[in-house]
């Protein structure tokens, strides 16, 4: 397997959806590729088609239109039963992806074929101590759990996680800390991963592509260096001026 190999592509990605007589289009002929190893970034305004996309991706509710691929085969409206074996979600509310009755331990002990040795193997890796997992949601701290729900994936065997706004409940230093959690994954394990945020700086930092959503539909994809240094299109560049304006 090279480097450059592709582990998840998307084509035409369309959806409608329809609400009290109206439609909204959420995503138009959107096409995607994810190289594997690789962090691609998805940004766009609020509304832009961020979540409806890794809804998609996951299977979670069906597209209209368009194909995805898992190494070349197709899965195009797949069940998340199929789709949960090479991706899962990681959610904002980390704590609401857990059941709030079970400790950390009973959790992760109940993915398929993992024993206590994996759990406190893992429990390592993403940074946390064995202490955390006697602990139900709430006892943890934000961070603490979203690093859990990392772990929980891994443990899942799969090689590609979906972030959507995985940091944006969390203080700066412990965003700090989950994204050089991710980009350590990344090169260790050879995660890809695709990271919606409306954060720009932290996107520009963390990923090696990025793809901008606009109404549903991709303005402009590239490079990270290329997207933030030399952006083509103008949406684009007023979300690039937008994140100077907020940070400066
Ligand atoms: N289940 C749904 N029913 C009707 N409309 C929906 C549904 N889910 C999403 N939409 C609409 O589709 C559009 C895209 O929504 P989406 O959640 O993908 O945006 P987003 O880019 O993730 O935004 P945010 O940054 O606020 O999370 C929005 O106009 C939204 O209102
Ligand atoms: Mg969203």
């Amino acid at each position: 397997m090279n480097k450059t190999e592709i582990v998840l592509e998307g084509r035409n990605i369309t959806k409608q959806y329809k609400t009290k007589g109206r439609k909204i289009q959420s995503l138009s002929d959107v096409n995607f590729a994810l190289h594997r190893g690789e962090i691609l970034g998805v940004v766009g305004e609020s509304g832009s088609g961020k979540s409806t996309l890794l809804k998609m991706i996951t299977g979670m509710e069906r597209m209209d239109a368009g194909d995805l691929y898992h190494e070349g085969t197709s899965y195009t409206n797949s069940h998340p039963g199929k789709t949960g074996k090479f991706l899962q979600m990681i959610f904002q509310d980390a704590y609401g992806s857990f059941d709030p009755r079970r400790t950390m331990k009973q959790s992760l002990l109940e993915i398929q074929h993992t024993s206590m040795q994996d759990v406190l193997d893992m429990i390592e890796k993403v940074g946390l101590t064995p202490d955390l997992l006697e602990r139900k949601p709430r006892q943890l701290s934000g961070g603490q759990c979203q690093r859990m729900s990392i772990a929980r994936a891994l443990l899942s065997h799969v090689d590609i996680l979906l972030c959507d706004e995985i940091t944006s409940a969390l203080d700066v230093s412990t965003q700090a800390q989950v994204v050089t959690l991710l980009s350590d994954l990344r090169k260790k394990e050879g995660l890809s991963i695709i990271f919606v945020s409306h954060d720009l700086a932290l996107v520009g930092n963390l990923c090696d592509r990025i793809m901008v959503l606009k109404d549903g539909t991709c303005v402009e994809d590239g490079k990270t260096e290329d997207v933030i240094w030399h952006p083509k299109d103008a949406y684009t560049k007023l979300l690039l001026s937008n994140a100077i304006t907020i940070t400066e």
